[in-house]
């Protein structure tokens, strides 16, 4: 007698999630409609930190969180968090911006970072993808110091680099304090500071420099930020008639600026290659055509990848300050307002992420930082890094920005992917993923090595 025949259903494959994808579309979608709020009609916006801008495009971002049905919290400072939970309890990985700019901000510049966060989510959420760490996406407070110094204020306060009483204390370009502006634009959180630490930390951002473009590469894999000093100088001399006042008898504070803005330039090309310093900021009082200033004050922004010769940078300024300051005879006063040591990131996570965007396609390069970034924060509690991709003739701070809606989502995919890796996949639709799928943060290796 043959034996019975069991009913047999063909067993179901594995889900794979390298397949995932961002909705291209819909992050370029999002992308404008953030870009609309503050537009200057130019192509670019200005949401300077803890302006009404900034309060109405924080309030779109959080709706379009919520809308998702993340758990959404504010904290002290006014980061903004949002949280899919993943099957084991405790801190997800994270990703995350800002959403603040410059003045004369363009489109991508932070808000690529955070709304590729949120694009990754809903794909997730989409594809009903059960993840092992939870993923959560944030935005950070005052990224561009350009408003209130230091640069990356709500990331440094979030990790415990500066308590969140002298952050409320700092006072703005236009003389307002930061919790004042926090209070009054409704973003004083009851979530305390310093935050929980994230598993790891992964920013997407737009180069902002002509190296991944000129290269022709798609993808950069970050591996440092660049060592930052920012100084105000304030030159006091005295007012005088234009007219009537021989030049031997001037202490004009105007002139001394001019020669110290001359020599930041100059100094560049002591420092090593990488040695960069720029004076983006002057104020003359009282301005006038025909009288000789009394007071000039304007900001000096030395960056260098290399510390030491950061150092000397600094020092080389100094000691010019002095030096004019007794040719002239006039008053200078130079107070600092940030300074940032260079940041490497975490190799593993570096590695990472080149290995990523390897396996989706792309060309990809690693390359330094020139730009500050909130991920450098939070190299100092866990493993962190960023994606990069190119800026079109690597503009930025500009309403020109511009990078070609490819790279874009090519960046989120990437995000997309190196996040799944990170935080490892439990199951798709329900059904289970195939080995090898175990979070990357609990085989703290390179991938080269798995
Ligand atoms: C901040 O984004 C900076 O690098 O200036
Ligand atoms: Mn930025
Ligand atoms: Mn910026």
């Amino acid at each position: 007698m043959s034996a019975p025949i069991t009913p047999t259903r063909a067993a179901e494959p594995d889900a794979d999630p390298r397949t995932l994808r961002v909705e291209g579309e819909r992050l370029l979608h999002r992308l404008h409609e953030l870009g609309a709020v503050g537009g200057t009609g130019d192509g670019g916006c200005c949401r300077l930190a803890l302006t009404e801008a900034d309060r109405y495009g924080r309030d779109l971002v959080s709706t379009w969180m919520r809308d998702l049905g993340l758990e959404v919290t504010v904290d002290a400072i006014g980061n903004v968090v949002a949280t899919r939970p993943g099957r084991r309890p405790g801190p997800p990985v994270m990703t995350g911006s800002h959403i603040d700019t410059v003045r004369t901000g363009g489109l991508y510049d932070g808000n690529l970072g955070v709304l590729a966060g949120l694009e990754v989510i809903e794909t997730l959420i989409e594809h009903d993808v059960e993840t092992d760490y939870g993923i959560a996406v944030a935005f950070f407070t005052d990224e561009e110091g350009s408003r209130f110094a230091p640069d990356m204020l709500g990331s440094l306060v979030y990790v415990g680099g500066m308590s969140v009483e002298e952050a409320r204390d700092v006072v703005a370009i236009d003389g307002a304090r930061l919790g004042d502006e926090l209070e009054a634009i409704g973003y004083a959180g009851p979530t305390p500071c310093p935050g929980v630490v994230p598993a790891a930390f992964v920013e997407l951002h737009v180069e902002q420099g002509p190296v991944l473009e000129q290269e022709g590469h798609t993808i950069g894999a970050v591996t440092e930020v660049q060592g930052i000093a920012w100084y105000e100088v304030t030159v006091t001399g005295q007012s005088n008639h234009a007219g009537t006042t021989p030049i031997a008898h001037r202490h004009d504070p105007l002139y001394a600026a001019s020669r110290i803005a001359v020599h930041v330039r100059e100094l560049c090309s002591k420092y090593g290659s990488h040695q960069v310093g720029t004076v983006g900021k002057i104020d003359v009082h009282p301005n006038l055509v025909n009288v000789v200033p009394a007071r000039a004050t304007f900001t000096v922004d030395l960056r260098n990848t290399d510390a030491g010769a950061l150092r000397l940078a600094e020092v080389d300024l100094w000691r010019f300050c002095d030096h004019v300051a007794a040719a002239e005879r006039v008053h200078i006063d130079v107070r600092r307002l940030a300074r940032f040591d260079p940041v490497p990131f975490h190799p593993h996570v570096v590695e990472w992420v080149e290995a990523t965007a390897t396996d989706l396609g792309h060309s990809v390069r690693q390359l330094p930082s020139g730009a500050g970034h909130d991920a450098q924060m939070f190299a100092r509690v866990c493993p962190a890094g960023m994606i990069f991709v190119p800026s079109a003739g690597g503009v930025s701070h500009n309403p020109a920005e511009h990078t070609e809606p490819a790279d874009l989502t090519a960046g989120a995919d990437t995000l997309l992917q190196t996040l799944l890796g990170i935080a490892g996949v439990v199951s798709i639709g329900g059904v289970p993923v195939g080995p090898g799928w175990d979070p990357v943060l609990d085989h703290p290796r390179a991938p080269e090595e798995q």
